[in-house]
């Protein structure tokens, strides 16, 4: 496993996040993410980075939510993506057990994501770190 340290995202990483933004399939500008970054900082939603040799190698944002039907809350990760130059180096699986851990201590029962049938390799990814395929998912434009 590389040498990595995962941080919470900081204004400055922004263009650096939307290079990684970029490569997920989602354009923004440097000055939108920055934007972004400085609003969403609240407590629901956390971005975090993996740092590799000093330079910013991966992001996964965690938010969460608080249905009511149940006690519990929920974590969703809106969004993971690493340098595609570095993929296969753990990056990934160290940025998700962070977003775990933030999950597990914010009291959240569950964690879950969705991800396009296109992304097969991500699939095996989620599968090898320990989730399950559930449901179905239905989505309408606004
Ligand atoms: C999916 C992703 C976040 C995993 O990050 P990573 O740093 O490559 O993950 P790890 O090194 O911890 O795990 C490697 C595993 O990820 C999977 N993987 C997915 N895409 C991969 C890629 N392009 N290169 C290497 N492994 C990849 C494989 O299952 C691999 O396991 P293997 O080495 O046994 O084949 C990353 O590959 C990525 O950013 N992919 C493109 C964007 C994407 O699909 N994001 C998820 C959206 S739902």
């Amino acid at each position: 496993m590389t040498a990595v340290s995962i941080r919470l995202a900081r204004p400055e990483d922004a263009a650096a996040v939307a290079a990684l933004f970029r490569q997920l399939g989602y354009p923004s500008t440097a000055d939108e993410v920055r934007e972004r970054l400085l609003e969403h900082g609240g407590d629901t939603v956390r971005a975090l980075v993996a740092e590799h040799e000093g330079k910013v190698a991966g992001i996964i944002v965690v938010n969460l939510i608080a249905p009511l039907h149940v006690a519990d809350r929920w974590a969703l990760v809106s969004a993971l993506a690493t340098n595609e130059a570095i993929r296969g180096a753990g990056i990934g699986a160290a940025l998700l057990g962070e977003a775990e851990r933030f999950a597990r201590e914010q009291g959240c029962s569950r964690i879950e994501l969705s991800s396009s049938e296109s992304r097969t390799r991500a699939h095996a990814f989620y599968v090898q770190n320990g989730f399950g395929e559930v449901r179905k998912r239905f989505v309408k434009q606004m």
